[in-house]
Parts: C-alpha cells; structure tokens; sequence
C-alpha cells in the first residue's frame, strides 16, 4: 500500500485542543489526508510534548489565538465536562468538529450542541473509538449481512480501574504517573466522574453494530465504593455504573461501566434471534450459529474489513480504533460520505449516559432517552441543566480551606503512590492472593510471578508501611474530610496487620520463598 487512502491530494489542516489524549491521533492523521498545523493547551509540558511531537506546527496556551489560526477542523480533547463549551466555541469559529467522548454533561447543553451544529453547517464527529476495533467491525460486517438476525439482548462493559488518575496525570515520569499539584487538589474531573457517565465505550459499539439507538434507560444506585478512589459522600465516584438500556427495536442491553477489580475493555456479548457471539476479551470472539441455543460455538480470528487500511490501523492506538474514527471523520469531509457518530448519535449515547445517572439518583426510576432529532425533544429538555448533578469542586473539595497545608500537600502523592499501575497496594494484594492460589496453579510461568511478586514485597514491605503511616497522619488531622473519608476506607481495606508488623511478616514470606523454592 502506497499510504494513500483517499484517491485525492485535497488536505484537511486540523487543531488539536486539548495535547494529552489529543496527541494520540498525530501518526494516524498523516496517512488520512490530515496536517496538523496547531494545538492549544493551559499545560507547558503538554505544549512542550507537542512541539517534540510536530514540530513546525503553532502552539499556543490561548484558545481564542488558536481558533483564529487558518485550519479547517478541531479536534477537542480538552478536559470532559468542557467538550461541549469547546465545540460550540470551535463550530462557532467556522471549523468542523471532533470530540472526544463524551459529547456533554446536561440535556440542555447537548440541545444547545446540535442546535449550534445544524446552525453552523459543519461536520461535528464525536471520537467514540471502540466500535472500531476488530472484533467491533468484524461483528458489524456480520450483522450487516443479517447473520445475526434481530437483537434480542445484549451485555457490554467498560470497566477500567484507573484510580490513580484522580490524582495524577495519564503522563509518567520514572515510571509512576505524574501527580497534579498542588496535592490536596485533585483531578479536575477524574476524581468525581459518575461512572454512568462513561457510558460510549461499552453502549457505542452495540449502538454501531447493530445500528439501533438507546429509548429507555434504568439503574439502582451502587453504594460500595472501590477503596483507593475519592470518597465523595455517598455519590458513586469510584466504583460501579450498572444500567439496563432499551434499545429502539424493542432489545435489552446492560451497559456496565466502573473503576473496579477485573478490568475489562472490550467485553461485549450478543444474542440475535439467528446467532449469538461472547467476546468478553479482545481478540477472543466465539459465535453459535444455527439460529438455535444448543448451535454450534467456536472461536473465530477476526479480520479488518479491509486489509489494506488494517495495515494503518494496526499501527493506531485502542486496537485500530483510533485510526477509524478519524478515517471516517476526513471521508465526510472529503467525499460526503457520512461517518457513524454524527451529532445526534452522539446526543443518542452521551443521553442515555447522563439519564442513567438520574435514574440511580431516583433509585432506578426509568427514564425515557429524548431524540434530539426532533424538535419537540429538543423543547422538551431545552432547560433540562441537570440542576440534581452534584457539584465537586476538584480543587478545593477534599479538605477544608484552612487545612494546614504543609500536611495535606502529600495527599496526591501518597495516593498515587499507593495505587498507581504496579502501586504499593497492589504489590501487597498480590503477593498475599497469590500465596492463597499458589498450590492451584498448574502454569510454571503464573507461578513463577507468584514467587517474584512475594520476592518484592519482602523488600518494600517497609517502603509501603511508611506509606500507609503518612496517610494515616492525613486522615487523623481531617477525618471526615473528602481526602480523609478516602483514606481511611482505603486502609480499612487493607491487610494493616500484616503491613505495620514488617519483621514478622517478612519472616513469614522468608519462611513461604525458602519452602516453595525447596519443592521446585
Ligand atoms: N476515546 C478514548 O479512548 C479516550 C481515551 C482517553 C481519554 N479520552 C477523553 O479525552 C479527553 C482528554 O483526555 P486526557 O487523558 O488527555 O485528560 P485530561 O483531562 O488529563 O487532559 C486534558 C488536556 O486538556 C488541557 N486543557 C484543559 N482545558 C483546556 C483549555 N481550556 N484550553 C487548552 N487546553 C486545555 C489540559 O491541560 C490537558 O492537557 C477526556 O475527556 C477523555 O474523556 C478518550
């Protein structure tokens, strides 16, 4: 393959607002027709990126200098509840629009949104990435060719646990994530987000594949949060966002995001009234065929559904899927042809996100999902602004104002430090369960992580009760503050005994290495 996608020199010159997960689009844009020519973003070191990242382009920390530069479209990737002010802003400047997920936070805004789209004649593309993965397209391709017959049901689940980013950046140095300052402020909307929410990564591929929009949507509140996140009263802001979705032809789905255990990306299962397909890792795709429950099931390989752009699309980041979403946004432009998230599927998804954190506010009260195709929808929900949403202010919520700040500047570090990637937490966890199983494992190489993971933890073991020490001086100077309430639950949660009693337990794992050892 030449890299030539479109059969045409025509260029689309693109703006980046927003340089963190703005930046992941750079090496893709290239082979789709797209020069990047400027990016905009309050961070230095994001603008400092860039400029290492494309040099030559403008670069600017001033969203009014960068809109007034000469490009044809912007991609927002600004922080999340700031998309919609961004795109509005952008489409009023006279450039098409990309947005990364989600498209807004209240059903106001999103009226405003398509209103300020259909006004301004622009192409607007919300950046929802993970219908274009392989498995996605490669079920979409069946689906299209009516191999599945009607939906009937479906299960899809986004749950990433990412705790760490309520208090530092997606952004590492010296391999631990870079914590936000001034550590008692935390992330500006990481922190608080309602899993509900975050609802396009798990509800758009089904939305994709079978072509059918969400109507209807319900959700019980979920009161056990994940230790490790914010504690924000009792709001869901770490732990799980369970909904059932009806979708327009009369199916059910459950939508089910969340920072918890067990991280899954891309599970996605389907029953059709002619086959079925269970997916719940990427890569992995098993299907019964035979328009029957006791059919035949085996594992397929999926295909791109062109192997000349899957070359390009393996390159991209979210398993090709970032590579598509911009693929589809540079064919509108380019040939007319339309893309799969236009501004009202958009609305279609990020709505029944935002309804479903109202039916778990109502104790899962169902909650009609407006069309924002029509009108009277549009009037229906014109003043909606989310009035019962609960604020939280990012960077003065967790402790009090006059917090001594000499104590509480640790709270982010301490943290990070406790729960990022390969976090202090996890080293314990891991070592302790992986003892427990270590007899039932029959895989040399899983027991061989056991053994490695013990091995660590008997050398930071007093590392990580220093830890657990300055976050206990935190929580007992504020305990029923945000960051207090946090930490105490965290450490409530954990093995304590185990970890303030240092010699002894490192005795203890000794003992458990010299004994596994002995036996091979
Ligand atoms: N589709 C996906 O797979 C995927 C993956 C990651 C993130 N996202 C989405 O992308 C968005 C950005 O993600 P992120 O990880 O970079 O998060 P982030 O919130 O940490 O970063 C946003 C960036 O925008 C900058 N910014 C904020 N307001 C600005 C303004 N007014 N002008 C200029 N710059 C501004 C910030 O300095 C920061 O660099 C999020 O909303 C998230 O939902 C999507």
């Amino acid at each position: 393959m030449n890299n030539r996608v479109f059969n045409t020199d025509r260029r689309i010159k693109l703006g980046i607002w927003g340089l963190g997960r703005g930046q992941n689009f750079v090496n893709s844009a290239r082979a789709l027709n797209i020069d990047v020519v400027a990016g905009c973003d309050i961070n230095q070191s994001m603008r400092d990126a860039f400029t290492r990242n494309v040099p030559g382009a403008y670069v600017t920390d001033n969203e009014d200098d960068f809109l007034a530069q000469d490009f044809d479209a912007v991609l927002v990737a600004t922080y999340f509840p700031d998309h919609v002010k961004h795109a509005i802003k952008a489409l009023e400047a006279g450039k098409h629009v990309m947005s990364e997920v989600t498209s807004f936070q209240t059903p106001a805004e999103g009226v405003k949104l398509v209103e300020a789209v259909e006004k301004s004649g622009k192409i607007y593309h919300l950046l929802e990435n993970y219908p274009f993965m392989k498995d996605n397209m490669y079920l979409k391709k069946l689906w299209d060719e009516g191999f599945f017959g009607d939906f009937i049901y479906g299960e899809y689940e986004y749950v990433h646990c990412a705790r760490q980013l309520a208090y530092a950046y997606n952004f590492y140095v010296d391999g631990k994530n870079l914590p936000v300052e001034p550590g008692w402020a935390v992330h500006n909307w990481r922190a608080a987000l309602n899993p509900h929410s975050y609802n396009t990564h798990s509800l758009g591929p089904l939305m994709v594949i079978t072509g059918l929009r969400p109507v209807a949507v319900e959700a019980f509140p979920s009161t056990v949060p994940m230790p490790g996140g914010l504690i924000i009263g009792d709001r869901p802001a770490k732990g799980s966002g369970a909904s059932l979705v009806r979708m327009s032809n009369g199916g059910v789905m459950r939508n089910l995001m969340g920072s918890m255990t067990m991280d899954n990306h891309t599970g996605g299962r389907l029953w059709g009234t002619k086959a079925g397909a269970d997916k719940m890792t990427r890569g992995h795709l098993r299907l019964c065929i035979g328009a029957d429950g006791e059919g035949f099931k085996f594992e397929v390989t999926p295909e791109w559904p062109d192997a000349e752009l899957g070359k390009l699309c393996d390159a991209a980041g979210h398993g090709g899927g970032d590579f598509w979403e911009l693929y589809y946004f540079a064919r509108e432009l380019l040939t007319g042809e339309k893309g799969p998230w236009n501004v009202y599927a958009a609305s279609d998804v990020t709505l029944a996100g935002i309804l479903a954190g109202r039916s778990a506010r109502r104790n899962g009260e169902p909650q009609r999902i407006p069309d924002f195709r029509l009108r009277e929808d549009r009037d229906a929900y014109r003043d909606d602004n989310g009035a019962d949403i609960p604020h939280f202010d990012a960077e003065n919520g967790c402790f009090p104002p006059d917090a001594d700040k000499e104590i509480v500047k640790d709270f982010n570090v301490v943290m990070r430090d406790l729960y990022h990637n390969y976090g202090l937490m996890r080293q314990v966890f891991t070592a302790l369960q992986g003892m427990s199983i270590y007899k039932s494992l029959t895989n040399r190489a899983d027991q061989y992580e056991i053994v490695r993971s013990v091995d660590t933890l008997r050398r930071n073991l007093p590392e990580i009760a220093a830890v657990c020490r300055k976050a206990e001086r935190i929580a007992n100077a504020y305990p029923d503050s945000v960051g207090g309430a946090t930490i105490r639950y965290a450490l409530a949660n954990a093995p304590l005994d185990k970890i303030y009693n240092t010699e002894k337990t490192i005795a203890e794992l000794d003992a458990w290495l010299a004994e596994t050892l002995k036996n091979g």
